[in-house]
């Protein structure tokens, strides 16, 4: 089977606490009420001049290290997740590969908002069965800052920057149980809308409201199915880092122990489509998962669409 090899994240070095973010846009808002409805604490946020091209780089360079050998060569396949960038073309993906010189190869970005990770393992993971060798990279990235409107309470609050990469060295047969379900549905009232051409605004607009309900009535529940029927057994569920709120619901929904759930929305906010990848970085990272084959994980992320994606394999 393939497996998955490597991983990388990368966090920019600005690190904003709420009490400060408060202070700098002069919100109407405080640190008592954004840790209390989200769990954040603080976000990192990238400097004027640091790319989303180099955030994603940082992430994937640091996979690359971690595996230990230089496999830029063998590279197949580059699929790029992310809702913040500015350039339609050439793909952010395209640009890591040529910041990090990773040879002639296919690239490419997806947009899935939330969900993008998500959605960019499907799509890696289906393509990658056409390669009994080399690698495939899944990446998450966003320079959410870029897209935010710092002076609405309501989204400014939420979001943060950074990357995470995940490596895949392909035998043709994909990852060893793979299973999923991914879908979309029109968000007929807007609910997260960024768009460039707009009068009003070119930055992000949402309805916190709405998409918490949305997780809560359709997500929550169809996760919920999906583990009955392909994961009773897994070990770690990597949900997107959207509020600590809704981890919650989630733990109590599925009737599991919290541990199998973890968080880092503390420290990070919501990266949108980076927040998975960073997460399984940092379990990693700090010795939960183990890249062995004996662990079986759910990733589920949700969001802009409004879409959504459940997938588990072994890792
Ligand atoms: N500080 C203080 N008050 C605030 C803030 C703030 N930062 N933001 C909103 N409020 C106020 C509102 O104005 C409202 O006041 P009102 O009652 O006087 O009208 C009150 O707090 C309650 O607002 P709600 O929106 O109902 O608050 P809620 O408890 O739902 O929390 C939140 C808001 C944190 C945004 C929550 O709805 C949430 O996490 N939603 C999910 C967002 C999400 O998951 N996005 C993921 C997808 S993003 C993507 O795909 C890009």
């Amino acid at each position: 089977m393939s497996k998955i090899v490597s991983t990388g994240s990368y966090l920019p070095a600005d690190i904003v606490t709420n009490t400060q973010l408060v202070e700098q846009t002069g919100i109407d808002s405080s640190d008592e009420w954004i840790s209390q409805r989200t769990g954040i604490k603080q976000r990192h946020f990238a400097s004027a001049d640091e790319s989303l091209a180099h955030i994603a780089s940082k992430a994937v360079e640091n996979a690359l290290e971690r595996y230990g050998q230089d496999i830029r060569d063998e590279i197949n396949l580059i699929v790029l997740a992310t809702m913040s960038s500015h350039n339609p073309t050439p793909a952010v993906a395209s640009q890591v590969q040529d910041i990090l010189g990773i040879k002639e190869t296919w690239a490419f970005d997806i947009s899935g908002a939330c969900a993008g990770f998500v959605m960019a393992t499907e799509v890696a993971e289906k393509i990658s069965r056409d390669y009994t060798s080399g690698y495939t990279l899944v990446i998450g990235a966003e320079k959410m800052s870029s897209i935010l409107d710092f002076s609405d309470r309501s989204t400014s609050i939420l979001f943060g920057d950074g990357a995470g990469a995940v490596l895949i060295q392909n035998d043709g047969q994909g990852l060893p149980n793979y299973r999923s379900e991914l879908s979309s549905i029109p968000d007929r009232k807007d609910s997260i809308v960024v768009d460039p051409e707009s009068d009003e605004t070119d930055k992000m607009t949402m309805s916190g409201h709405d998409v918490f309900n949305f997780v809560v009535r359709k997500i929550i529940p169809s996760l919920s199915r999906f583990i009955q029927r392909e994961a009773s057994d897994f070990d770690y569920l990597l949900s997107h880092q959207a509020n600590e709120r809704l981890v919650g619901i989630m733990v109590d929904k599925l009737e599991i122990d919290v541990e199998k759930a973890p968080v880092n929305i503390d420290r990070t906010a919501n990266t949108s489509a980076a927040s998975i990848p960073i997460l399984w970085d940092e379990l990693i990272q700090d010795g939960t998962l183990k890249l062995q084959g004996s662990q079986k994980v759910v990733l589920t992320g949700f969001g802009g669409g409004l879409s959504w994606g459940h997938v588990t394999f072994d890792i």
